[in-house]
């Protein structure tokens, strides 16, 4: 039997699972649909603020808009002073649209497509610029509008040095002569760094702090360095974690499923603004002393992109029970929507916190579990499973209960979706606390 995974909740979470309004929220809207839940990410956004200051750090943070497409994020963003990191232009209209201000976007993303170079221009937004013919291409946007771009170059970091990403040192050096001269002005150096390591961060950041010095010492004024996304979300408890770890074997899913692509580290120690704090603290390597001194003896800007850590708790996805189909010592469920709302089975891998059952009635005399259950979709393919692991359920599923995926605000609600079979996309419902009860609307209203 597989190992427990119960997921971390907030206390608005806890509160709305144990209300009547789910259940009148499923029968209302007729489908699965994702609950949004604001307050968890002004929480999350004044947390990273809070350690800009605490560290005395010159510090900006920009919520990466990819993580999801909820208008209601990207307005609470905009509220909170956020700045925004969009990759398309339809990123970069919402953000408008939400308030968010020209000059507070980052635009990120490989090889942009002159429009949208052409928008963030005019925006005077910040462009992170991932390759020299990139170069070659804002400079001449730039010259055709009598403008001035707004730049950083984006490094390719030497511990990952098979991404697709940034320039290598060699296109740094040739990107520096060409801004000498061009309409582009450059305000810094930036880096993504996939994984969640603290002092790869902390290097790298420091790394590019010298960086600043010496393009300085080329009359070039920089004084930013952005070290992208990847603040760890913490799911579940450590010891589950460990277990789940140590006892997972194939059995423990529908099919004997084994995963390519591994799984996203369900426990981190240091997530959310804990990471920036950790990062801040750091002594990086070359350096005698942490880097928050060393951003402020240098008077360089501090720039991070946070997308899955601002949403943490800010959600969760429901989903009804549509059958139940009895296996070999385990149940298949199958709900009403598909894996395109739980978006993990697209790195083939799968979201691991146990989802919860919500009950449509009292199951006072069914025996003590567990009841095993892998969770399939309401589509016509083998693969589409939104759980393969058989989760170890204490109370028989029965048609008509609510099946919750907690904690999927962070980019498993949309990055996939798809009206696939002509099923209806789930609908985001943001809720908010009111005195004594809930109340909702829809993420978007008719303007
Ligand atoms: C350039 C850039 N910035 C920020 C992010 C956000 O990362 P995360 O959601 O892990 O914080 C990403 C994610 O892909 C990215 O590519």
């Amino acid at each position: 039997m597989t190992a427990r995974l119960p997921a971390h909740t907030g206390p608005e979470t806890r509160g709305l699972l144990a209300d009547p309004l789910l259940h009148e929220l499923g029968h209302g809207l007729g489908g699965p649909f994702h609950v949004l839940l604001p307050n968890a990410f002004d929480a999350n956004a004044a947390a990273f603020l809070g350690v800009f200051a605490e560290a005395g750090v010159q510090g900006r943070v920009y919520y990466a808009k990819k993580a999801n497409k909820a208008a209601v994020f990207a307005e609470r963003a905009a509220v909170a002073g956020l700045g925004m990191d969009v990759a398309s232009r339809g990123e970069l209209r919402e953000a408008l649209d939400a308030g968010v201000r020209g000059e507070d976007l980052m635009v990120t993303g490989p090889a942009k497509a002159d429009e949208l170079l052409r928008v963030a221009v005019l925006q005077g937004a910040l462009i992170a610029v991932d390759a020299l013919d990139e170069l070659d291409r804002l400079e001449a946007v730039a010259r055709e509008l009598d403008r001035k771009a707004r730049a950083l170059l984006r490094v390719l970091p030497p511990e990952q040095p098979h991404s697709r990403f940034g320039l290598d040192e060699r296109e740094v050096t040739a990107a520096l002569v060409r801004i000498g001269l061009s309409a582009v002005s450059l305000e810094g150096f930036s880096f993504h760094l996939s994984g969640y390591d603290v002092r790869q961060r902390a290097d790298l950041a420091a790394t590019l702090v010298r960086l600043c010095r010496r393009t300085r010492a080329l009359g070039l004024p920089v004084d930013s360095v952005s070290i992208g996304g990847g603040f760890a979300v913490d799911y579940v408890g450590a010891e589950d974690w460990r277990e789940f770890e140590e006892t997972s074997r194939p059995e423990h899913f529908h099919a004997g499923k084994r995963f390519g692509g591994g799984f996203y580290p369900y426990h981190s120690p240091a997530a959310g603004a804990d990471a920036l704090r950790a990062i801040l603290a750091a002594v990086p390597s070359g350096e005698r002393v942490p880097l928050a001194e060393v951003l402020r003896t240098a008077d360089v800007r501090l720039l991070v992109e946070p997308g899955r850590a601002l949403l943490d708790q800010a959600g969760f996805t429901v989903f009804r029970v549509q059958g139940v189909k009895e296996r070999d010592g385990y149940a298949i469920l199958t709900v009403d929507g598909s894996s395109l709302s739980l978006s993990e089975q697209w790195f083939d891998s799968e979201f691991l916190p146990d989802p919860l059952l919500v009950p449509a009635r009292a199951h006072a005399d069914a025996p003590a579990g567990p009841y095993p259950s892998c969770v399939g979709a309401a589509t016509c393919l083998e693969s589409d499973l939104l759980t393969w692991r058989k989760i170890p359920f204490p109370k028989p599923p029965a048609v008509g209960d609510l099946l919750v995926y907690l904690n999927t605000a962070g980019y498993q609600m949309d990055s996939n979706e798809s009206p696939f079979h002509e099923l209806p996309l789930p609908l985001k419902v943001v809720v908010e606390p009111a005195s004594d009860r809930f109340r909702w609307h829809l993420d978007r209203r008719p303007a």
